[in-house]
Protein backbone atom coordinates (compact mmCIF):
# COMPACT_ATOMS: atom_id res chain seq x y z
CA UNK A 1 0.00 0.00 0.00
CA UNK A 2 1.11 3.51 -0.67
CA UNK A 3 0.95 5.33 2.55
CA UNK A 4 1.04 8.96 1.54
CA UNK A 5 -2.61 10.34 2.27
CA UNK A 6 -3.70 7.43 3.84
CA UNK A 7 -5.75 7.40 6.79
CA UNK A 8 -5.56 5.79 10.16
CA UNK A 9 -7.03 4.65 13.34
CA UNK A 10 -4.96 3.77 15.67
CA UNK A 11 -6.08 2.96 19.45
CA UNK A 12 -4.13 2.58 22.18
CA UNK A 13 -2.27 5.64 20.75
CA UNK A 14 -1.51 7.46 24.09
CA UNK A 15 1.88 5.41 24.72
CA UNK A 16 4.40 2.48 24.16
CA UNK A 17 3.82 0.34 20.24
CA UNK A 18 0.65 2.87 19.60
CA UNK A 19 2.63 6.00 20.05
CA UNK A 20 5.72 5.01 18.19
CA UNK A 21 3.30 3.49 15.35
CA UNK A 22 1.38 7.05 15.24
CA UNK A 23 4.76 8.79 14.67
CA UNK A 24 6.13 6.29 12.24
CA UNK A 25 3.03 6.26 10.18
CA UNK A 26 2.80 10.54 10.39
CA UNK A 27 6.92 10.42 8.61
CA UNK A 28 5.42 7.84 5.78
CA UNK A 29 2.12 10.64 5.11
CA UNK A 30 -0.47 9.29 7.05
CA UNK A 31 -3.21 11.19 8.38
CA UNK A 32 -3.89 10.02 11.71
CA UNK A 33 -7.21 9.35 14.17
CA UNK A 34 -5.99 8.73 17.51
CA UNK A 35 -7.39 7.34 20.83
CA UNK A 36 -6.66 6.52 24.24
CA UNK A 37 -7.89 7.29 27.75
CA UNK A 38 -5.18 9.74 28.83
CA UNK A 39 -6.35 12.80 26.37
CA UNK A 40 -3.06 15.31 27.59
CA UNK A 41 -0.88 12.47 26.12
CA UNK A 42 -2.63 12.66 22.85
CA UNK A 43 -2.56 16.15 22.81
CA UNK A 44 1.30 16.22 23.46
CA UNK A 45 1.24 13.86 20.18
CA UNK A 46 -0.61 15.41 17.73
CA UNK A 47 1.23 18.41 18.00
CA UNK A 48 4.27 16.62 16.50
CA UNK A 49 1.87 15.31 13.30
CA UNK A 50 1.11 16.97 10.31
CA UNK A 51 -2.60 15.76 10.18
CA UNK A 52 -3.54 14.55 13.22
CA UNK A 53 -7.45 14.25 15.05
CA UNK A 54 -7.51 12.44 18.71
CA UNK A 55 -10.52 11.51 20.09
CA UNK A 56 -10.24 10.51 23.70
CA UNK A 57 -12.12 7.82 25.31
CA UNK A 58 -12.21 4.38 26.92
CA UNK A 59 -12.04 1.72 24.26
CA UNK A 60 -14.82 -0.72 26.32
CA UNK A 61 -17.37 2.00 25.67
CA UNK A 62 -19.13 0.40 22.72
CA UNK A 63 -20.04 3.69 20.72
CA UNK A 64 -16.25 5.05 20.66
CA UNK A 65 -15.20 2.19 17.11
CA UNK A 66 -17.71 4.25 15.10
CA UNK A 67 -17.01 7.40 16.73
CA UNK A 68 -13.53 7.16 15.23
CA UNK A 69 -14.24 6.03 11.87
CA UNK A 70 -17.05 8.66 11.61
CA UNK A 71 -14.23 10.97 13.08
CA UNK A 72 -12.14 10.06 10.48
CA UNK A 73 -14.72 10.34 7.85
CA UNK A 74 -15.84 14.00 8.75
CA UNK A 75 -11.84 15.15 8.94
CA UNK A 76 -10.25 13.51 6.00
CA UNK A 77 -12.83 11.98 3.85
CA UNK A 78 -11.98 8.43 4.25
CA UNK A 79 -10.59 5.76 6.47
CA UNK A 80 -8.20 2.77 5.21
CA UNK A 81 -6.39 1.57 7.87
CA UNK A 82 -7.23 0.19 11.94
CA UNK A 83 -4.32 -0.57 14.31
CA UNK A 84 -6.97 -1.81 16.70
CA UNK A 85 -3.85 -2.13 19.66
CA UNK A 86 -5.38 -0.96 22.96
CA UNK A 87 -4.22 -3.52 25.26
CA UNK A 88 -3.57 -4.42 29.39
CA UNK A 89 -1.77 -7.39 30.88
CA UNK A 90 -2.89 -9.32 34.27
CA UNK A 91 -1.00 -11.99 35.26
CA UNK A 92 -0.49 -13.36 38.82
CA UNK A 93 -0.69 -16.51 40.20
CA UNK A 94 -4.18 -18.59 41.23
CA UNK A 95 -3.60 -17.07 44.46
CA UNK A 96 -2.82 -13.37 44.18
CA UNK A 97 -4.59 -12.76 40.82
CA UNK A 98 -7.35 -10.39 40.82
CA UNK A 99 -10.62 -12.42 38.67
CA UNK A 100 -12.05 -8.79 38.63
CA UNK A 101 -9.02 -7.15 36.66
CA UNK A 102 -8.81 -10.54 34.58
CA UNK A 103 -12.36 -9.80 33.44
CA UNK A 104 -11.51 -6.18 33.15
CA UNK A 105 -8.66 -7.04 30.70
CA UNK A 106 -11.27 -9.14 28.66
CA UNK A 107 -13.17 -6.44 27.99
CA UNK A 108 -10.35 -4.10 26.71
CA UNK A 109 -8.29 -6.46 25.08
CA UNK A 110 -11.25 -9.06 23.81
CA UNK A 111 -14.63 -7.35 23.91
CA UNK A 112 -13.62 -3.89 22.79
CA UNK A 113 -11.04 -4.94 20.16
CA UNK A 114 -13.57 -7.41 18.61
CA UNK A 115 -16.45 -4.41 18.41
CA UNK A 116 -13.46 -2.26 16.65
CA UNK A 117 -12.65 -5.18 14.38
CA UNK A 118 -16.60 -5.63 13.37
CA UNK A 119 -17.26 -1.62 13.11
CA UNK A 120 -13.77 -1.09 11.25
CA UNK A 121 -14.60 -4.02 8.60
CA UNK A 122 -18.12 -3.19 8.17
CA UNK A 123 -16.92 0.31 7.27
CA UNK A 124 -14.10 -1.56 4.84
CA UNK A 125 -16.81 -3.94 3.19
CA UNK A 126 -18.89 -0.75 1.84
CA UNK A 127 -15.77 0.85 0.46
CA UNK A 128 -14.36 -2.81 -0.59
CA UNK A 129 -11.27 -1.29 0.76
CA UNK A 130 -8.94 -1.16 4.28
CA UNK A 131 -6.36 -2.93 6.50
CA UNK A 132 -7.10 -3.81 9.77
CA UNK A 133 -4.09 -4.62 11.75
CA UNK A 134 -4.95 -6.10 15.14
CA UNK A 135 -2.08 -6.50 17.94
CA UNK A 136 -1.48 -10.06 19.65
CA UNK A 137 1.24 -11.05 21.14
CA UNK A 138 3.64 -13.82 21.12
CA UNK A 139 1.46 -15.43 23.84
CA UNK A 140 -0.89 -15.59 21.46
CA UNK A 141 0.22 -19.05 20.28
CA UNK A 142 2.14 -19.83 23.16
CA UNK A 143 1.27 -19.67 27.22
CA UNK A 144 3.13 -18.85 30.03
CA UNK A 145 2.67 -19.93 33.83
CA UNK A 146 0.56 -17.52 35.53
CA UNK A 147 0.09 -15.97 32.23
CA UNK A 148 -3.27 -18.01 31.23
CA UNK A 149 -5.67 -15.45 31.21
CA UNK A 150 -3.41 -12.94 29.20
CA UNK A 151 -2.59 -15.33 26.70
CA UNK A 152 -6.45 -16.32 25.96
CA UNK A 153 -6.90 -13.07 25.37
CA UNK A 154 -4.42 -12.91 22.33
CA UNK A 155 -5.58 -16.59 21.36
CA UNK A 156 -8.90 -14.97 21.07
CA UNK A 157 -7.05 -12.14 18.09
CA UNK A 158 -5.26 -14.84 16.77
CA UNK A 159 -9.12 -16.58 15.87
CA UNK A 160 -10.50 -13.31 15.36
CA UNK A 161 -7.94 -12.43 12.97
CA UNK A 162 -7.99 -15.57 11.14
CA UNK A 163 -11.52 -16.33 10.52
CA UNK A 164 -11.54 -12.35 8.87
CA UNK A 165 -9.11 -13.02 6.98
CA UNK A 166 -10.06 -16.26 5.28
CA UNK A 167 -14.06 -14.58 4.89
CA UNK A 168 -12.19 -11.31 3.55
CA UNK A 169 -9.72 -13.18 0.81
CA UNK A 170 -10.46 -12.51 -2.76
CA UNK A 171 -11.66 -8.91 -1.44
CA UNK A 172 -9.59 -6.11 -1.58
CA UNK A 173 -9.34 -5.82 2.56
CA UNK A 174 -6.77 -7.34 4.42
CA UNK A 175 -6.33 -7.97 8.04
CA UNK A 176 -3.06 -9.05 10.31
CA UNK A 177 -1.97 -9.04 13.58
CA UNK A 178 1.27 -8.24 14.85
CA UNK A 179 2.76 -10.27 17.83
CA UNK A 180 5.02 -8.59 19.75
CA UNK A 181 7.84 -10.28 22.30
CA UNK A 182 8.49 -8.17 25.01
CA UNK A 183 8.52 -4.21 24.25
CA UNK A 184 9.26 -1.66 27.03
CA UNK A 185 6.45 0.20 26.95
CA UNK A 186 4.06 1.22 29.80
CA UNK A 187 2.22 -1.84 30.08
CA UNK A 188 3.67 -3.17 33.02
CA UNK A 189 3.01 0.37 35.21
CA UNK A 190 1.30 -1.21 37.73
CA UNK A 191 3.94 -3.75 38.44
CA UNK A 192 7.37 -4.07 40.84
CA UNK A 193 9.58 -3.43 38.06
CA UNK A 194 9.70 -4.04 34.09
CA UNK A 195 9.75 -7.80 33.62
CA UNK A 196 13.12 -7.94 31.68
CA UNK A 197 14.90 -10.02 34.54
CA UNK A 198 11.89 -11.98 35.69
CA UNK A 199 11.49 -13.04 31.84
CA UNK A 200 15.40 -13.41 31.54
CA UNK A 201 14.98 -10.74 28.28
CA UNK A 202 17.68 -8.54 29.37
CA UNK A 203 17.29 -6.48 26.43
CA UNK A 204 13.50 -6.09 25.34
CA UNK A 205 12.64 -4.62 22.19
CA UNK A 206 11.36 -0.44 22.01
CA UNK A 207 8.38 0.28 20.59
CA UNK A 208 9.76 1.89 17.69
CA UNK A 209 10.91 -1.67 16.87
CA UNK A 210 7.36 -2.87 16.42
CA UNK A 211 6.78 0.47 14.73
CA UNK A 212 9.06 -0.41 11.69
CA UNK A 213 7.28 -3.65 11.20
CA UNK A 214 3.61 -2.80 11.00
CA UNK A 215 4.90 -0.37 8.56
CA UNK A 216 6.17 -3.31 6.77
CA UNK A 217 3.12 -4.98 6.89
CA UNK A 218 1.12 -2.02 5.44
CA UNK A 219 3.37 -1.40 2.53
CA UNK A 220 3.30 -4.56 1.09
CA UNK A 221 1.56 -3.95 -2.68
CA UNK A 222 -1.80 -5.62 -3.00
CA UNK A 223 -1.06 -9.12 -4.07
CA UNK A 224 0.90 -9.85 -0.96
CA UNK A 225 -0.72 -10.23 2.96
CA UNK A 226 1.37 -10.98 5.27
CA UNK A 227 -1.10 -12.29 7.87
CA UNK A 228 1.23 -12.37 10.88
CA UNK A 229 4.28 -11.33 12.22
CA UNK A 230 6.33 -12.33 15.26
CA UNK A 231 8.48 -10.03 16.53
CA UNK A 232 10.25 -10.48 19.18
CA UNK A 233 13.58 -9.56 21.26
CA UNK A 234 16.98 -11.61 19.75
CA UNK A 235 17.32 -12.88 23.41
CA UNK A 236 13.95 -13.97 23.84
CA UNK A 237 13.51 -17.50 24.31
CA UNK A 238 9.92 -18.52 24.84
N1 LIG B 1 4.72 -4.39 25.82
C1 LIG B 1 4.77 -5.68 25.50
O1 LIG B 1 5.69 -6.42 25.90
C2 LIG B 1 3.71 -6.28 24.61
C3 LIG B 1 3.95 -7.52 24.05
C4 LIG B 1 2.98 -8.09 23.22
C5 LIG B 1 1.82 -7.41 22.96
N2 LIG B 1 1.60 -6.20 23.52
C6 LIG B 1 0.34 -5.53 23.23
O2 LIG B 1 0.63 -4.28 22.64
C7 LIG B 1 -0.51 -3.42 22.79
C8 LIG B 1 -0.04 -2.05 23.21
O3 LIG B 1 0.54 -2.14 24.50
P1 LIG B 1 1.90 -1.42 24.88
O4 LIG B 1 2.88 -2.46 25.21
O5 LIG B 1 2.24 -0.38 23.90
O6 LIG B 1 1.47 -0.80 26.30
P2 LIG B 1 1.07 0.68 26.76
O7 LIG B 1 2.19 1.61 26.53
O8 LIG B 1 0.53 0.52 28.13
O9 LIG B 1 -0.09 1.04 25.76
C9 LIG B 1 -1.39 0.52 25.92
C10 LIG B 1 -2.35 1.47 25.26
O10 LIG B 1 -3.68 0.93 25.40
C11 LIG B 1 -4.51 1.95 25.90
N3 LIG B 1 -5.58 1.41 26.74
C12 LIG B 1 -5.49 0.50 27.72
N4 LIG B 1 -6.68 0.33 28.30
C13 LIG B 1 -7.55 1.15 27.65
C14 LIG B 1 -8.93 1.43 27.79
N5 LIG B 1 -9.69 0.84 28.72
N6 LIG B 1 -9.48 2.34 26.96
C15 LIG B 1 -8.74 2.97 26.03
N7 LIG B 1 -7.43 2.73 25.84
C16 LIG B 1 -6.85 1.83 26.65
C17 LIG B 1 -3.59 2.84 26.72
O11 LIG B 1 -4.13 4.15 26.78
P3 LIG B 1 -4.70 4.84 28.09
O12 LIG B 1 -4.02 4.22 29.29
O13 LIG B 1 -4.38 6.28 27.89
O14 LIG B 1 -6.15 4.57 28.04
C18 LIG B 1 -2.33 2.84 25.88
O15 LIG B 1 -2.39 3.82 24.89
C19 LIG B 1 -1.44 -4.13 23.78
O16 LIG B 1 -2.50 -4.74 23.07
C20 LIG B 1 -0.55 -5.20 24.39
O17 LIG B 1 -1.28 -6.31 24.85
C21 LIG B 1 2.53 -5.60 24.33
Amino acid sequence: MELTNKVAIITGASSGIGAAVARNLNEAGVNLVLTGRRESRLVELKKELNNGEVLPGDITNPALPDNLIQMALQRFGHCDIVFNNAGTVVMGTIEDIDIDEVCHMVRVNVEAAYRMAHVALKHFKSVNSGFLLNTSSIVGTKVRPTGGAYAGTKHAIEALTEGFRMELAKTNIAVACIEPGLVQTEIFRDWDEFPAAQFDIPDPLQPEDIARVVRFILEQPDHVRIPRVLAIPADQAL
